[in-house]
């Protein structure tokens, strides 16, 4: 494999890193690791889950410190002790996980550490306006007052590209900033990245969409294994390359095939409302894989989440095999044979301390209680062919949950579901910040689901997905049903054409 064109000169980089090796107890997560950074430019940097993206640019960030290699910025060598100092060298990050304090509001959290101050006291006035000029500056439409717990999680996203914008900076690592990002949002992101580079900052940019890395990046690195594998200009590179070189195989079918055939009715949803959304009827075969199309805010997940419970039932029934329910909380919805996955599991689910056996077995404990204890060999077992299955990339079963990469702790939070056996899987955006090969496996696992007779219900903004996996597609438009149609005869024009259908 070769090398980039200039790369090893060191000259026309606003950013190397040379040779970084870092290693945590039982893992090698980056070995020699190679990335220059043009000034200017976008720069994507893509691999499976556990590859070491985020590792990486946690290095350079001085979250953690390299055990071997030299990082070079502006063609000075530096070693930030912690990412205080890489912001004041110009260089910031916007994380994977997002990390904002709920109680304060949101020019607080872009200030934070750093108020503006008058006479001895924070100058709010000064800090407004700041905060009002970043956003304008960036097409921001997000009031800087309010409480940032209160915001939708895009908007949350938006805030913290603008604090990492605030420190002037020539470097911004962005990781996996659209995963829950709709279509639009995406646009306006990507209409700031093009400001900012003309502003001549460089964007480090990690994301799994592959087709938007194709669209954005100047430039493409990738790595495996914590390895450096290729670095091209993005115009030379197809996302089949692109794949192959991330999997270290082809990988040439996207979509596993599916082979069961939808059996008798399951579930049967009837006129269902609840505050924000009405007349939603359909019906959930055995075997099923049913997807759910729509636009942000078409009420995808408030269906799923009244079904699951989460929400009021305001008028309707839900049939599961002839007998009415009423999910009166998930507690009860899990009772009557039902899972869900949530869209915003990384918030919502994860038991970071804890190890990966206790956040695979949770939902499920009962399960393994035998009198007063738990089956530990049930537990181990169960635990251990979900690690396999799933694929996880986990030192072993008793690792923290909080060390593994962000689309590892995805795959454990999706297996602590399959666990419990439901009858009824409902699965929001369950691909969302997933690798390729990982989507592969996540679509066999729904796959082998629907083959056991269960059926599954899949909300998902990524339309050849839906078209890859499900037999028939629903579709919603403003908090209503505006169509159920069978997948194979059905184009993506017309699915859009009836997700716009009430607007
Ligand atoms: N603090 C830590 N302690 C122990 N192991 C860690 C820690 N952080 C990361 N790792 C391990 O290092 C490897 C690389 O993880 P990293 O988070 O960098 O992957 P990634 O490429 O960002 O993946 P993803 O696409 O899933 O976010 C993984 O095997 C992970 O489990
Ligand atoms: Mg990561």
């Amino acid at each position: 494999m070769e090398k980039q064109g200039n790369v090893s000169s060191g000259a026309g980089f606003v950013l190397q890193m040379r040779g970084i090796s870092k290693e945590f107890p039982g893992v090698k997560a980056l070995e020699s690791m190679e990335l220059s950074v043009r000034p200017g430019t976008v720069h994507a940097l893509v691999g499976e889950n556990g590859a070491g993206k985020s590792t990486l640019m946690k290095c350079l960030f001085g979250m953690y410190a390299v055990d071997a290699g030299e990082i070079i910025l502006d063609g000075e060598p530096v070693k930030f002790a912690n990412p205080a100092e890489a912001l004041k060298r110009h260089v910031s990050m916007v994380h994977q996980e997002l990390n904002q304090v709920p109680r304060q509001t949101v020019m607080e959290n872009i200030w934070l550490g750093r108020y503006p101050v008058k006479s001895g006291f924070v100058d709010e006035k000064k800090m407004l306006g700041d905060t009002q000029k970043i956003f304008e500056s960036l097409n921001i439409n997000v009031d800087p007052r309010v409480e940032s717990g209160d915001l939708p999680v895009s908007q949350k996203q938006m805030v913290e590209i603008a604090k990492a914008v605030s420190y002037n900076a020539k470097v911004i690592v962005m990781d996996e900033p659209t995963s829950s990002l709709t279509e639009k949002e995406v646009e306006h992101l990507f209409a700031i990245m093009e400001k900012l580079k003309a502003n001549n900052t460089s964007i480090i940019y990690i994301s799994h969409k592959l087709e938007e890395i194709l669209r954005i990046s100047d430039d493409v690195t990738v790595m495996r294994d914590g390895k450096w594998i290729a670095t091209k200009a993005a115009g030379d590179i197809t996302i089949d390359e692109m794949i192959k070189l991330m999997v270290g195989r082809d990988l040439t079918e996207r979509y596993p095939e599916k082979k069961a055939v939808p059996g008798e009715v399951l579930l049967s949803v009837e006129d269902l409302a609840c505050s924000e959304f009405s007349g939603v009827s359909f019906e959930l075969h055995k075997n099923e894989i049913l997807g759910i199309a729509g636009l942000v805010g078409s009420k995808r997940t408030e269906v799923l989440e009244t079904i699951f419970g989460m929400r009021q039932v305001k008028s309707g029934r839900i049939v599961l095999e002839g007998r009415e329910l009423h999910n009166k909380n998930p507690l009860t919805a899990m009772k009557n044979g039902f899972a869900m996955l949530t869209e915003e599991r990384r918030h919502d689910g994860i038991f970071s301390g804890l190890s990966v056996t206790f956040n695979l077995i949770i939902s499920n404990i009962k399960a393994y209680a035998k009198k007063l204890f738990l089956n530990n060999r049930m537990i181990v077992s169960d635990v251990d062919s979900m690690i396999a299955s799933m694929n996880i990339k986990t030192p072993d079963r008793n690792a923290a949950i909080g060390n593994l990469s962000g689309g590892n702790q995805q795959k454990v939070i999706f297996g602590r579901w399959l666990l419990t056996k439901p009858k009824v899987l409902l699965l929001d955006e369950p691909t969302r910040g997933v690798d390729v090969g990982a989507k592969y496996e996540i679509y066999q696992l729904i796959n082998r689901l629907a083959e056991e007779g269960r059926g599954v219900i899949i909300v998902s903004s990524e339309m050849p997905e839906l078209f890859g996996v499900c037999d028939r597609i629903l579709t919603m438009s403003n908090g209503r049903l505006s169509g159920i149609f069978d997948a194979k005869d059905v184009s993506q024009v017309e699915i859009m054409e009836a997700s716009v259908l009430y607007l």
